[in-house]
């Protein structure tokens, strides 16, 4: 009976307003938050989200808040169709009531109230929080729960009680290996505040590039950046567009390593070495800044100085990094001054360097973070330790009074797994700190570093794993349960898009163009089992440089795509109960439609140069397809496998798991507990 109801429902012959509400008041509540709160408490009925809600701000308001309204109610109209209402009023007795008690921080800072309090119920909507900021991450929540009950749109009745686990939520850009346009920049700091995030890491300078301007030193980009660079109009934009949604921005300026986009206009800053362009080459380079000529500091004074006034935050990140500078153990002027102060090495000269630069940014009133090499003997405890080498140098850190960020379980461009991400925790695993030292931990940061980045891939390797790691900064130390955690996230790579992310779309357009027609539909299965290998392996395969074309499968592929966790899922699943008919039927489907694109992948390789550097790639799929079958056949069946059946499988996936063109598969540890399971 009430199927029939529900169908006739459907078909839109009973369509009422009181029934459609009605049944929405039956229908559960689906948990899709990401992150998820601190507190939540599902309640009984929901609130339709239609015509009639109105929207009041009885207590406070300013143009920010206002404007977060309007984009979350735009968001909302997006979703469900549903007008948003044609203004906001002050109304206490609004359907949805925001009660905001003042704006918060004029500049935000690690300590911003984020906090907030959301209540729905039947009746209405109350979302209360102490700042714009806090009513900005309520918005956000807000946005995640509206459901369907496939006749119209509602928000469950829910009470959730919210506030961030750590202060510092980061996301790095590296913008100096490759430039980002402003709008690629843009959209991803709209899917930071769409998970919370808070702070926005600018990577600015780097050996291949000068990326924001300087009206008293223009040569840095003149001569360092290829003209592709960030104006301070484009700067000031970004750091409102951030600020407009609650996000900060520390900018980045390399020192006295990475150095050589400034070298190359002011070779007056070098350590003897000079460059002779822009370097294209990646990884470590040997030019340094000349951290004994008073001129260097004057113009870090200078320079810093006129960055105060496009970057308002009160962290700068000087790098401090990598810096071998062998023309420190070699320049007769360095030796005699590290010998008339007494620095008996080159860390010691490069503490001496950064306790300069500190003080120059304390005059600024800034505090100095750099990356982990910056923690040497007599650094002042002002500075911040950002860890990216291991969690170790975090914790001594943090015992001995600095405050540290983590961010080595976090490196995007390693191509690790989400799960991976998501259960590494910036205060690290055994570590025995007081709560006094955690507290100095001040959150985690995830780097997207941009060797072998460009503006077309660079979402697709941010998101949507980025989301899992914004989870594990804001959610409870307790919110760890992964299989739950994929079912959310593949809601928020969804979310995430209708934002404008095109971590999804770039995929199909980038095999559209390297098979040169609409027809992807083979390739797509193909890609869709296939994921990039780690930074490290394609930089040991392919001698990328600056300049390297990056159009290959492997730049067209995402990292962690759905069937790596889908597939280990049904094989955990049908060998925790052989009997599973669905999992069994699930994995039968996928080796089938493997198996199927095969041959028309590879008649499309033939066609294409950049496509058939995979073509070995696309035989190992149907021949792990086909194993796969076999397994599933001698699985718990009747059948079992011939002698010397296993031993073969299990070396077609040895074969398979050697990096070929860059591309790993994502199903082979899975697979192999499948051919282990089967009978011999
Ligand atoms: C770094 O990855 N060199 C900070």
């Amino acid at each position: 009976m009430k199927r029939t109801l529900l169908s006739a429902l459907l078909q839109g012959t009973l369509l009422t307003a009181g029934l459609s509400s009605s049944l929405a008041a039956q229908t559960p509540f689906v948990n899709t938050l990401m992150p998820v709160p601190a507190h939540l408490t599902a309640a009984t009925g929901s609130l339709p989200w239609n015509d009639a809600i109105t929207v009041g701000l009885p207590r406070f308001r300013d143009s920010r808040l206002d404007a977060a309204i309007v984009r979350t109610l735009q968001q909302m109209e997006g979703k469900t169709g549903v007008h948003r209402p044609p203004s906001l009023g002050n109304d206490p007795s609004a359907k949805l009531v925001i009660d905001v008690e003042g704006p918060g921080e004029t500049i935000q800072t690690i300590d911003e109230d984020e906090a907030y309090t959301l209540l729905i119920t039947p009746a209405g909507a109350k979302l209360h929080a102490a700042t714009t900021v806090g009513a900005m991450r309520g918005l956000t929540t807000l946005t995640q729960l509206v459901q369907n009950d496939g006749t119209g749109f509602f928000l469950p009745a829910v009470q959730i009680d919210d506030t961030p686990r750590f202060r510092w939520r980061g996301l790095m850009i590296d913008t100096g290996r490759h430039f980002e346009p402003i709008d690629v920049i843009k959209r991803n700091l709209d899917a930071m505040a769409a998970v919370k995030l808070n702070v926005f890491h600018w990577h600015l300078t780097e050996d291949q590039g000068f990326r924001i301007e300087s009206k008293l030193y223009p040569g840095l980009t003149a001569k360092g950046s290829d003209g592709l660079y960030y104006t301070q109009d484009q700067a000031r934009e970004i750091v409102a567009y951030a600020h407009a949604r609650g996000i900060r921005v520390v900018p980045e300026f390399e020192m006295p390593g990475h150095s050589v986009a400034w070298l190359v206009a002011y070779p007056k800053l070098a350590s003897g070495s000079i460059p002779t362009g822009i370097r294209r080459e990646f990884g470590v380079s040997n030019y340094a800044l000349d951290p004994t000529r008073e001129e260097t500091y004057q113009f870090i004074q200078r320079f810093l100085t006129e960055m105060t006034g496009l970057f308002p935050d009160a962290y700068y990140h000087i790098g401090g990094d990598e810096t071998p500078a062998p023309d420190w153990k070699t320049n007769p002027r360095i030796l005699a001054f590290k010998k008339q102060h007494n620095l008996k090495d080159n860390d010691a000269l490069q503490a001496y360097f950064n306790t300069r630069v500190l003080a120059i940014l304390t005059g600024l009133h800034k505090h100095m973070v750099g990356w982990d090499e910056i923690f040497t003997p007599g650094l002042p405890t002002d500075a911040v330790i950002q860890s990216w080498r291991g969690a170790k140098s975090l914790v001594s850190a943090a015992k001995q009074g600095y405050q540290g960020i983590l961010s080595q379980p976090w490196y995007l461009d390693g191509m690790q797994s989400a799960e991976r991400h998501y259960l590494a925790d910036p205060i690290p695993a055994g570590s025995d700190l007081t709560p006094e030292q955690s507290k100095r931990i001040l959150g985690g940061e995830t780097p997207m570093w941009g060797e072998q980045l460009n503006q077309l891939s660079i979402d697709s390797r941010i998101w949507p794993r980025t989301a899992a790691i914004a989870e594990r900064f804001w959610s409870p130390a307790d919110v760890r349960d992964v299989d739950d955690m994929y079912r959310r996230l593949d809601v928020e790579s969804i979310r995430l898009e209708a934002l404008g992310l095109t971590h999804l779309t770039h995929q199909d357009a980038a095999l559209r163009e390297l098979a040169g027609t609409e027809n992807i539909d083979a390739l797509r299965v193909f890609a869709s089992v296939l994921q990039p290998v780690s930074f490290g392996e394609r930089y040991k395969g392919q001698h990328t440089d600056q300049l390297t074309p990056l159009d290959n499968l492997v730049d067209a592929v995402r990292p962690d795509p759905p069937s790596r966790h889908r597939i280990e899922v049904l094989v955990r699943n049908l060998l925790a109960s052989p009997a599973n008919q669905q999992a069994k039927a699930e994995l039968d489907s996928a080796f089938k439609s493997w198996l199927s694109a095969v041959p028309v992948v590879e008649e499309q390789m033939q066609h294409s140069p950049l496509l058939n550097v995979a073509h070995p790639r696309a035989q190992q799929l149907g021949d792990l397809a086909q194993t796969g079958e076999e397994a599933l056949s001698y699985l718990g069946g009747s059948t079992k496998a011939p002698a010397g059946w296993k031993q073969g499988a299990l070396a077609q996936i040895e074969e398979a798991r050697k990096n070929q063109a860059l591309l790993r598969f994502t199903f082979l540890d899975p697979l192999e507990q499948l051919i282990k399971a089967a009978q011999e």
